[in-house]
């Protein structure tokens, strides 16, 4: 099988991104299939932080393909944004880049909506990046979107006109301020910059390239606790963060695909609201986010932050047919004497199976408790190598879930990674 999807099994931020670029190497085509710039990618290359939030995670190696796919929103001035800070200049990145014509476009009414809509929550606030996305997907879904495709057609500025107006129509039923032409002259500019790149309809570049033998690695965003339908709606994104998204975002079929790569902390950390069963509001909670800089990559938030969840885990791997795991960030757990795992709920006394529909459910999470480690782990290469009481962790994880940890991240570096097979 050509084609491979790596996806985020917690709330986001597992560390998509690094891994991404870390295992690119090995494929020809990477692509993003769904969320837009609400998804904060960083990559450490060489003591520099990268943060990718629409640009997929493979774009530092000159000699492979990077799409954005059809289920993506593309904010075009945060696009521009980006692209100026990659480092290449635009014309070597027009070479390694290319964006599907039917993507919709986040417009800059959109961001607005976005905070208008979250403004009149009051207290249920979803706790969203603001970057427009709940409005563009419903747009999308609704049929009202402008996509990419109709940038390079000669009336994209009447169509941008008649979308902008109806926005406004909506807005005025918020008692909400704002200045669209904050937004506009940037969102113009990132209209501009797009014009660079290959606009075209990716679906037969992609199935075109796998039929010739190409390997595609698809690169998900936020994570499947945030999925639209499986997540904790409506403290969720919205789009499909599960593997059956990388099909509807690529156009190509679940029969071409071959490993689902699931990727998650050795804890569990949570940014905006919603339930999230074993955080820790304490000095450890406080201590995985001091150690783990467990701030958000788009927002800088400080990100809510738990032990290790095998239920939701179970969940995730569950409803996207995960076939390997890889886990990040074991470094962040060096020093704590002993480490906790839920492996069970608890709701009302009794032992609890699902993850509960009603978000008010009070569920109470029981813990094992495992030894800890204490030494510094960041510079081990060989697997065999890391503190035994780490590896009978990973033991654990994969007794629980039935499939193996196959990757170990010990540091935010390309080159701080452990894998165990290929
Ligand atoms: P993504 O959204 O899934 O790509 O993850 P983010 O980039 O938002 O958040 C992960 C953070 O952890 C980033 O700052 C990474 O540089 C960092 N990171 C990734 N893997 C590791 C790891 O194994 N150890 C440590 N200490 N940091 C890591
Ligand atoms: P990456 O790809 C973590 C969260 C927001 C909020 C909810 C809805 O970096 O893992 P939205 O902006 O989509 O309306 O926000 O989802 N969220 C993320 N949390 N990582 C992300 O992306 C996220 N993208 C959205 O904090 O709770
Ligand atoms: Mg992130």
């Amino acid at each position: 099988m050509n084609i491979d999807i790596l996806l985020g099994l917690q709330w986001g931020d597992e560390g998509k991104g690094k891994i991404v670029d870390a295992i690119s190497p090995h494929y020809d085509i990477i692509a993003r299939f769904q969320g837009g710039p609400n998804a904060g990618h960083s990559l450490k290359i060489d003591n520099v932080r990268h943060v990718l939030h629409l640009i997929p995670s493979g774009i530092f190696h000159p000699d492979k393909t990077n799409i954005i796919g059809n289920g993506v929103v593309i904010d075009p001035a945060v696009f521009k944004q980006e692209i100026e800070t990659l480092g290449p200049p635009v014309s070597e990145l027009s070479k390694r880049l290319i964006i599907s014509s039917r993507a919709n476009l986040i417009l800059p009414t959109h961001r607005i909506l976005d905070a208008a809509y979250e403004n009149q929550k009051g207290y249920v606030k979803i706790g969203s990046t603001l970057k427009g996305i709940g409005p563009a997907y419903t747009d999308k879904a609704g049929r009202n979107g402008l996509r990419a495709g109709e940038i390079l057609q000669g009336n994209f500025r009447q169509l941008y006109e008649m979308h902008i107006k109806r926005h406004l129509a909506i807005l005025t039923n918020y008692n909400f301020n704002f200045d669209l032409r904050e937004y506009e002259s940037g969102w113009f500019e990132g209209i501009e910059m797009l014009k660079n790149f290959p606009i075209i309809n990716t679906e037969y570049l992609v199935n075109d390239l796998i039929s010739k033998g190409k390997r595609l690695l698809a690169e998900g965003a936020q994570g499947t606790m945030l999925d639209v339908d499986f997540g904790s709606y409506p403290f969720v994104t919205s789009s499909n963060t599960i593997s059956a998204g990388a099909c509807t975002g690529l156009g190509i079929s679940p029969k071409k695909v071959g490993d689902i790569i699931g990727i998650f902390k050795a804890y569990c950390t949570r940014v905006g609201s919603g339930p999230f069963p074993t955080e820790l509001k304490d000095e450890t909670g406080n201590r995985m986010r001091a150690t783990g800089h467990e701030f958000g990559s788009t927002t800088g938030r400080p990100r809510r932050c738990g032990w290790l969840d095998i239920p939701a885990l179970k969940y995730a791997i569950m409803v996207n047919g995960v076939t390997r795991l890889f886990m990040t960030k074991a470094d962040v757990l060096s020093g704590f004497d002993t480490i906790k795992v839920c492996t069970s709920y608890k709701v009302d006394g009794s032992e609890c199976l699902e993850q509960p529909f009603r978000n008010d459910t009070v569920v109470e999470p029981v813990y094992i408790e495992m030894p800890g480690w204490k030494e510094n782990i960041s510079g081990i290469k060989d697997y065999q190598k890391l503190p035994a009481a780490l590896k009978n962790y990973v033991d654990f994880v994969e007794r629980q879930t039935n499939l193996p940890v196959a990757m170990v991240s010990v540091g935010p570096d390309r080159n701080e990674t452990i894998f165990r097979q290929n």
